[in-house]
């Protein structure tokens, strides 16, 4: 445990998920580099909710953590995730006492490191603030943590005026609160740009290989908790439906690390024509897949983001969304996981171009940023420090 620095100020980013790392590591750049001259040290806690998904995000991104949690077990359980990272998140702020702890979106590890932070009157920054589905139950349980945590902030980094307008209705102050945009569409250009200088036109999975060259194909990935189970099952079933009423189409089905989704996604999809089951993609490779795809189906929350700012159309299998801008100004179209209306939604996209174009003429790209969006939350923040 890194315990430097005492006397200059100190910013710990809380991640523990792919989604917290990919989002947060343009923030940690950009704080490391603008905090370096002012005397900020920018310390990075993993929790280690995830094990390998998180460490490929921040190595997408040149970053490594300065401590680790490790709290993962296979099929763990929302208690324990809650509770090991209270536990080690406090004990990890009372060895290195930093100014302001900055958390990102949603998960378990962010309320939790909120609390643990809050318990020692630690500042909290909370970024991709404000989001709300207005149900409980949808996502779940992140529609909860995110409340929570807003609760616990004291700065918000709200992404949308839609956000940024809910929070000041629920009290938060206006000399507390900043509209930035989502950092979400920071890391994205971060690795199109990325891209463009190793000029690179190949998948760097293996497993990506089995898909014909220049094949069409749509990109599938489902992981939500309330989509457990027979939903999972609709879904995949409709992956396979879609792909035998398009002829030529493939799917591409990067299946998320938890037991219960893969082992779902196996039973329907494993051994199926033109299906490309894999692990999850590098960060680079899935921006890749997204980009060259004829149509994205999942339920992620930031995948609903990247394809609107990509000008790709999204299915979102969902009931609700916390993100209605996709829905309003962005490229997706909310489904569920009704089966038949999901593969009728896809393959009237997939073979009507005149239904494609009257899906995208609405998206604007800007719709969740433009991309400066760290660089905002790095200024606000260390103003405030
Ligand atoms: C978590 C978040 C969810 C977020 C998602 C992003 C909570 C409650 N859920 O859900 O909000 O959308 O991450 O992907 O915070 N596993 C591995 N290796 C990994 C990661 C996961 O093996 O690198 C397996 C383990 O068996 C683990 C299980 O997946 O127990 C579930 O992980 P968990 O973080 O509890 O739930 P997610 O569904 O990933
Ligand atoms: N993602 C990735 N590889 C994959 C699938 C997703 O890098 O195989 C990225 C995706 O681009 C997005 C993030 O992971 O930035 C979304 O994570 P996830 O869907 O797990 O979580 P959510 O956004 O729903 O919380």
């Amino acid at each position: 445990m890194n315990r430097e620095n005492k006397n200059g100020k100190k910013v710990v980013c809380v991640v523990g998920t792919r989604p917290e790392a990919i989002k947060m590591a343009p923030v940690i750049r950009a704080l490391r580099e603008a905090g370096s001259s002012l005397g900020v040290r920018t310390l990075t806690l993993a929790t280690g909710q995830h094990t390998d998904m998180l460490d490929g995000a921040l190595r997408t991104f040149g970053l490594t953590c300065d401590h680790n949690l490790n709290i993962m077990r296979a099929s763990q359980s929302l208690d324990h995730i809650t509770t090991s990272v209270l536990a080690g998140a406090g004990e990890y702020f009372d060895a290195t006492r930093p100014d302001a702890v900055l958390v990102h979106g949603d998960t378990t590890t962010t309320f939790a490191a909120a609390l643990a932070a809050f318990y020692r009157h630690i500042r909290v920054g909370h970024v991709e603030a404000g989001l709300r589905s207005h149900d409980m139950g949808l996502p779940f349980p992140e529609e909860m943590n995110r409340v929570l945590t807003d609760r616990l902030a004291e700065w918000y980094y709200a992404p949308t005026h839609e956000a940024s307008e809910t929070l000041e209705r629920e009290g938060v102050p206006r000399d507390r609160l900043w509209l930035t945009g989502n950092t979400v569409i920071d890391a994205l250009r971060f690795i199109l740009e990325k891209k463009g200088e190793s000029g690179t036109g190949r998948y760097e999975n293996e497993a990506l290989s089995a898909l014909a060259p220049g094949a069409p194909f749509i990109l599938v990935t489902a992981h939500r908790r309330e989509s457990w189970g027979e939903a999972m099952r609709r879904i995949a079933r409709a992956a396979s439906r879609v792909c035998e009423q398009v002829p030529g189409l493939w799917a591409v089905v990067p299946m998320h690390k938890n037991p219960a989704v893969r082992e779902t996604i196996r039973e329907i999809l494993g051994g199926r024509e033109r299906v490309v089951l894999c692990d999850p993609l590098d960060y680079a490779d899935f921006v890749r897949c997204m980009a060259d795809c004829r149509l994205i189906l999942s339920d992620s929350g930031g995948v609903q983001e990247e394809a609107s700012a990509l000008r790709k159309a999204v299915l979102i299998l969902r009931d609700v969304t916390e993100r209605p801008e996709a829905v309003e100004r962005g490229s997706g179209l909310l489904v569920g996981t009704d089966e038949d209306k999901i593969v009728n939604t896809a393959v009237s996209l997939l073979t009507d171009g005149g239904a494609m174009d009257r899906l995208l003429a609405k998206c604007d790209p800007q719709a969740f940023g433009d991309g400066h969006a760290a660089q905002k939350i790095a200024t606000a923040l260390l103003e405030r420090l």
